[in-house]
């Protein structure tokens, strides 16, 4: 988790005096929900955001005291958990507004909420139109407690894109109307793109994951260039064999052994959210070596043509990372199953343990 501190660090330096949250929704992009969670509140982040109402149980249920705030649209049955494990959320219309205040007014209990605005994500969040007159009424509904207003950009990853200057521009207007002047207020709007590209869209929190995660986008600014990837996905070699030339290998026999070769098999598939889009396409690095996946992804394995060399069960095989020299990164695995590396991280399920070592 060293890495992941030092990624901390250089992005406090980048944003100043500004609050950090660090968004964990989707199991922290693939990272570990609860483990990235507790490194965040080590590390001393500000703030963890979430989806959904569960990720946020989860999060308290390990122990994570920092405040937490649920981006997601809420529904009514959820407004007692929200309360009992003390969770912000964000309030998109009135309606639910309305409904949530009621209940919490029934409970006897308060609670801390978000206004969300859409300055063009056409997401969830009201338009500012909305926002302007919505605020004084939460502020009326007495159960409600207005601790933020913010928006999400939809286009901030090249720097100076005009859209997301034009949402940043938006939501500097709102803000600055008499009704958002109240002190205390949280204002935020920057993702990764926004807290790398965009100093105006500061504010006073900055919710960045990607980036916190050590990925850095195209002409990034050279007081983040070292951040670094806190992640990496290793198996070992489960078996081992020599195939004869001619030899069909997996389902389908979508590959033939132009010569006789050594085949290893790796103990990660598709049932463990690997790609089965992958197959025949990706690599792996084994001895510091880079080797073709052959055949068809299976379930729950995978194998290597690793022709003369030597190789053997029990080999740690890198999938995604670092061994020697070589690299495969969670980029060029994106680029082989045509998305972009949000999904590959987000799609590796609970089936991988997740380890946390202290120097990496
Ligand atoms: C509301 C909200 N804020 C922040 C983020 C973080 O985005 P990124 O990982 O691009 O920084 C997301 C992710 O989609 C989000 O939905």
């Amino acid at each position: 988790m060293a890495q992941f501190r030092k990624n901390i660090a250089l992005i406090r330096n980048h944003i100043g005096q500004r609050l950090l949250c660090f968004p964990v929704k989707a199991n922290a992009y693939g990272h570990g929900l609860c483990g990235m969670g507790k490194a965040a509140q080590d590390a001393g982040v500000d703030y963890l955001g979430v989806a959904h109402l569960k990720e946020g149980i989860q999060l308290r249920e390990s122990g994570i005291t920092l405040p937490i705030l649920i981006f997601g649209a809420i529904h009514e049955d959820q407004i007692l958990d929200l309360v009992n494990f003390n969770l912000e959320f964000s309030i998109s219309s009135r309606f639910k507004a309305n409904l949530a205040a009621e209940k919490c007014k029934i409970l006897g209990r308060k609670c801390r909420v978000h206004l969300e605005v859409d300055t063009g994500m056409q997401r969830t969040g009201v338009r500012p139109a909305t926002a302007r007159e919505l605020l004084p009424h939460l502020k009326t509904l007495g159960s409600l407690e207005v601790v933020g207003v913010y928006s999400h950009l939809a286009t901030a990853d090249p720097a100076n894109d005009p859209f997301a200057l034009k949402q940043i521009r938006v939501f500097q207007q709102l803000l600055s109307e008499p009704a958002f002047q109240q002190a205390n207020l949280i204002r935020h709007i920057a993702n990764s793109g926004g807290t790398t590209f965009f100093p105006e869209a500061y504010l006073d929190m900055v919710r960045p994951s990607f980036l916190t995660l050590g990925y850095l986008p195209q002409d990034c600014p050279a007081s983040l260039r070292d951040l670094a990837p806190c992640f990496s996905l290793k198996a070992k070699v489960s078996y081992f064999k020599v195939v004869p030339k001619g030899a069909g290998i997996s389902y389908g026999h979508s590959y033939i052994t132009p010569k006789q070769t050594r085949i290893v098999t790796v103990p990660v598939g598709y049932g463990d959210g690997y790609r089965r889009a992958l197959s025949n396409r990706g690599s792996v690095l084994i001895r510091g070596k880079r080797f073709l996946m052959r055949g068809t992804i299976c379930m729950d394995q995978f194998m290597v043509d690793v022709g003369d060399e030597e190789v053997f069960v029990g080999d740690e095989v890198v999938l995604i990372g670092k061994q020697g020299r070589e690299e495969i990164t969670v980029d060029e695995v994106a680029k082989q199953c045509d998305t972009i590396p949000y999904e590959v991280l987000c799609l590796l399920n609970e089936r991988i343990p997740r380890v946390y070592l202290e120097q990496g």
